[in-house]
């Protein structure tokens, strides 16, 4: 039974970082809820296993360390949860046992993401996430352009308030669309979106997300309010946005009219919300009641079931992509859900199939949640045929044979044979000719499986190097098709310098991230030269894509590739809109502190007359644009390579 335990903490503290850190779920609540109670109970009946450490023992955590820690002045406890009216029930008596008679306030549990907001003197001066409950992440910049949040209000007090940050569906799908063109990974879940929005780097991308917000609570002592709902109404009046499905009812039966009320309602309504969370109304009451460890005992959340069906599993299909990940995908025998016909599902991983006991032939409970493809959340064991076997993760590839890697701290498998497996090569080059990268028309996937197979493509670079004759020998192409090939490939070369970025495939760098590397380093020179430093000066790159694009350029054969795409003239530079060419060609180095201009204006003004800066000084620069305070290796090196040294003055009157 240890080993049980052993697995449940460590797949619980796995998917409890999934959730809190990287806004990536792989499972449902439900399926995380099922786990954690089993675990629960196991460890109720196996005290001798007892760990301070397991995932029983603390609520997640969503620190990050880009943001200052804030300790919350109360901690912000999750809330009880259940799936069943009977435990509800059970909580009123367990209530009334204890207080006698009560009253409890009815509202929504809104599935976004927590946070608790100071207003002193009746101004907003901090807001934090609820991060391990009791240390949070300082978010007070991004919070500010929720535009539903009062940056003051009209009573001068000073408290805390709490509630949800939530994306409505209408931004959420549109932050999505933006996304996948953007071939960016979409967002499993409006929760997730508004979670990560909120720990973004720039608030100005915040406020593009479309983030709202519904306010439940306010805590402090000293409150002129006896009840909860007294609570609500005054933070309504404060200018607060609290929402109108609150009800106070005054017993079970009232209750459970409230949550079926909702049950049919939630399908109506502009943004997610997964149950009901019943407080009892009288803060004396709650104060009387306490809290544990990890949340209040007078109040429950009741949580809608997800939307599932049952269905068999006919086949699992391992596919590898274009960066070898293999990921498992179900074929199912078609089933309706939430009014589509499902006939696919995602099984994440090997953890979660070995998890689950996921078996061909198996009847399997389908759901989808907030999420956008439904996932294998169960099995049906008193359905399952005696002769069934346990599934098991290829060891090798699929495709090309390989041994799969699995890199420490991943739950993914990888195929390590990027030079020679099939569907990566094909996914690469397929990924370089698409609409978003190089828009090569004629060159379908199955023509570049074919050419892949006859030798003729090997990398993207191949591409530059087919000749007609080659193409039209093959079968179901021909002369036209050849020419088409050709004059696709041709046309691609007078295609953008983000879109040639962008086409590369280097992980986490989708076109919007490619734009604004093109432009900030105006070369792949520049940008394959730039310190860690300098990327993290790029709108939008954090630490995670730097890394990214470091290792990408640390690979020889990928620069041995850039050189034999620049050698077919694949475009290597951005292409400044400029206002003259009188800089055209010239690299320009900028260096020191300047008098009239600074050294971005600077950069501009020589974009904008079609020159390039240059982050170096290299044997191919033209210009030393040097000011006071000159880097004194910089100036040595110039005078060294005999370049051209002028002043700001100088530089000005060139224009
Ligand atoms: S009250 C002490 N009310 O649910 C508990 N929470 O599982 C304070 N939530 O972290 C929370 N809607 O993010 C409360 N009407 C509501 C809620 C709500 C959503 C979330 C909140 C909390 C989580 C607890």
């Amino acid at each position: 039974m240890f080993e049980r335990i052993k697995f449940l903490r460590s797949e619980l503290a796995r998917h409890n970082r999934l959730y809190y850190i990287e806004n990536a779920p792989e499972i449902s609540d439900p399926e995380f809820d099922r786990m954690m109670s089993e675990l629960v109970d196991l460890e109720r009946q196996f005290p001798q296993h007892d760990d301070p450490s397991s995932p029983t023992k603390r609520v997640g955590s969503d620190l990050t360390n880009s943001f200052e820690s804030v300790v919350h002045r109360y901690p912000m406890l999750s809330l009880a949860n259940t799936y069943s009216i009977d435990e509800v029930g059970e909580f009123v008596r367990r209530v009334e046992n204890e207080i006698g008679q009560a009253e409890y306030v009815c509202e929504l549990k809104f599935d976004g993401t927590a946070v608790s907001l100071l207003y002193e003197n009746g101004v907003l001066s901090r807001a934090a996430t609820r991060g391990d409950g009791v240390t949070g992440d300082d978010v007070t910049e991004n919070i500010r352009t929720v535009q539903s949040i009062p940056l003051a209000v009209s009573t001068p007090a000073t408290f805390e308030i709490r509630g949800e940050i939530i994306m409505p569906y209408p931004a959420f799908e549109r932050l999505n669309a933006e996304r996948e063109e953007e071939g960016e990974q979409p967002f499993a879940n409006p929760r997730n979106a508004a979670a990560g929005s909120l720990k973004l780097q720039s608030s100005a991308i915040v406020a593009k997300r479309g983030l709202d917000n519904f306010m439940y609570s306010v805590v402090g002592e000293g409150l002129p309010f006896e009840t909860h709902y007294e609570t609500l109404m005054a933070a309504r009046e404060w200018g607060f946005k609290v929402s109108e499905h609150v009800r106070v009812c005054r017993s079970l039966g009232e209750i459970e009219g409230f949550i079926a009320e909702i049950d049919s309602l939630r399908k109506t309504l502009p943004y997610a919300t997964d149950g009901v969370v019943i407080k009892v109304d009288s803060l004396n009451a709650q104060k009387r009641l306490g809290s544990t460890a990890k949340s209040p005992r007078w109040a429950v959340a009741y949580k809608f079931a997800a939307e599932r069906a049952l269905t068999r599993l006919e086949s699992v299909e391992f596919s590898v992509g274009r960066t070898g990940a293999v990921t498992p995908v179900a074929n199912l025998a078609p089933v309706q859900l939430a009014g589509t016909t499902v006939k696919r599902a995602s099984m994440h991983n090997a953890d979660q199939i070995a998890l689950l006991d996921i078996r061909v032939g198996d009847s399997v409970w389908v759901e989808k949640g907030g999420e956008i493809i439904p996932k294998i959340t169960g099995v049906e064991l008193s359905e399952r045929v005696r002769e069934s076997v346990p599934l098991a993760f290829p060891l090798t590839c699929p495709a090309c044979g390989t041994a799969l890697v699995r890199p420490e701290g991943e739950a993914r498998h990888y195929c390590p044979n990027a030079a020679g497996c099939m569907p990566q090569i094909v996914g690469r080059i397929s990924h370089w000719v698409s609409r978003k990268a190089m828009d090569i028309e004629g060159l379908g996937e199955e023509t570049i499986q074919l050419l892949v197979e006859e030798g003729l493509l090997g990398d993207i670079a191949d591409i530059y190097e087919l000749r007609g004759e080659d193409i039209a020998e093959l079968p179901r192409l021909g002369k036209k098709s050849a020419d088409n090939i050709l004059s696709g490939i041709e046309m691609s070369k007078a295609k953008d310098f983000d879109n040639v970025l962008y086409g590369l495939g280097i992980r986490f760098v989708g076109l919007t991230t490619a734009k604004h590397l093109a432009k900030h380093f105006g070369s792949m020179e520049n940008l394959m030269n730039a310190s860690q430093e300098e990327l993290l000066q790029v709108e939008e790159v954090g630490d995670k894509i730097v890394t990214s694009i470091k290792e990408y350029f640390d690979d020889t054969n990928n620069i041995e590739l850039i050189g034999r795409l620049s050698d077919a003239r694949v475009p290597m530079e951005y292409k400044f809109a400029a206002d003259s060419d009188k800089l055209k060609g010239l690299n320009i180095v900028i260096s020191g502190t300047f008098e009239n201009h600074s050294r971005e204006e600077l950069k501009q003004m020589i974009e904008l007359h079609g020159g390039r800066n240059q982050s170096a000084v290299a044997a191919n620069t033209d210009l030393l644009l040097a000011g006071a305070k000159i880097g004194p290796a910089k100036l040595a090196k110039a005078n060294k390579l005999g370049i051209k040294i002028i002043g700001e003055q100088d530089f000005l009157l060139l224009l």
